[in-house]
């Protein structure tokens, strides 16, 4: 666990949790359009720490070493669906199959997490607060968010959401992806994935985008 404090100042935080393919990215950028607020996909910043990873060599499983890797690298998320990593646009790359095998390595490292966890907190502060989407938002970095949601769908919409977006890789593949990776989120010490004390938890298998974000902003007002 991350032993920095939370911040004593309050931030509209939104917290969005859940599993691959729940939804949190949808009804993340939507909600914060509605909100007037930034938004922060967590995980691409665990990816882009991956990508950094590989692209110098060092073995992703290396726990010092990516600790290390994680304090030095610049991860630049400008907020329009980009992520440059160390001065390179790393977007595409860490939506591949490589980043993907190998980040939930990379996200049980504690030292990586305690970074992470500082830098999201920074975000979030700088900017008075945002909507910030990840495994561990209402649990670990924000325990105190304005509004903490879960999101979940069933294993089988979430595979099908999942091959639709990438053109390489059949359904099979990608349900058992989702399927390893769920089970390392969940499984591992820690901030494992988990529904946060507080959480609203919210069932998007049939559900429209619409009257999610209408519920979650009417909420948050
Ligand atoms: O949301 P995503 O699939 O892009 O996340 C990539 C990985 O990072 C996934 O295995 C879970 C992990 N992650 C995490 O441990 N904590 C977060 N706050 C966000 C993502």
């Amino acid at each position: 666990m991350s032993d920095a404090e939370p911040p004593e100042r309050p931030l509209t935080v939104i917290a969005i949790d859940g599993p691959a393919g729940s939804g949190k990215s949808t009804v993340g950028k939507r909600l914060a359009a509605e909100l007037g607020l930034e938004y922060l996909d967590t995980g691409a910043m665990y990816r882009g720490v991956t990508f950094a990873a590989l692209r110098r060599g060092i073995d992703p499983a290396d726990v010092e070493v990516v600790g290390r890797l994680a304090q030095q690298v610049e991860l630049d998320l400008p907020g329009d669906g980009t992520l440059i990593v160390d001065g390179v646009d790393a977007t595409i790359e860490i939506r591949g199959p490589e980043v993907t095998r190998a980040v939930s390595l990379v996200a049980a490292n504690s030292a990586v997490r305690k970074e992470l966890v500082r830098r999201q907190r920074e975000w979030a502060e700088s900017r008075g607060g945002g909507v910030l989407e990840g495994r561990d938002i209402g649990s670990v970095v924000f325990p105190d968010a304005r509004l903490k949601v879960y999101l979940t769908a069933s294993p089988e919409v979430r595979a099908e959401r999942r091959s639709k977006e990438v053109i390489d890789l059949d359904y099979a593949t990608v349900a058992a992806d989702i399927a390893r990776r769920d089970a390392a989120d969940q499984g591992r010490d820690d901030s494992p994935l988990a529904e946060a004390e507080g959480a609203l938890v919210v069932d998007t298998s049939d559900r429209d985008v619409d009257e999610i974000v209408a519920d979650l902003v009417g909420r948050v007002r």
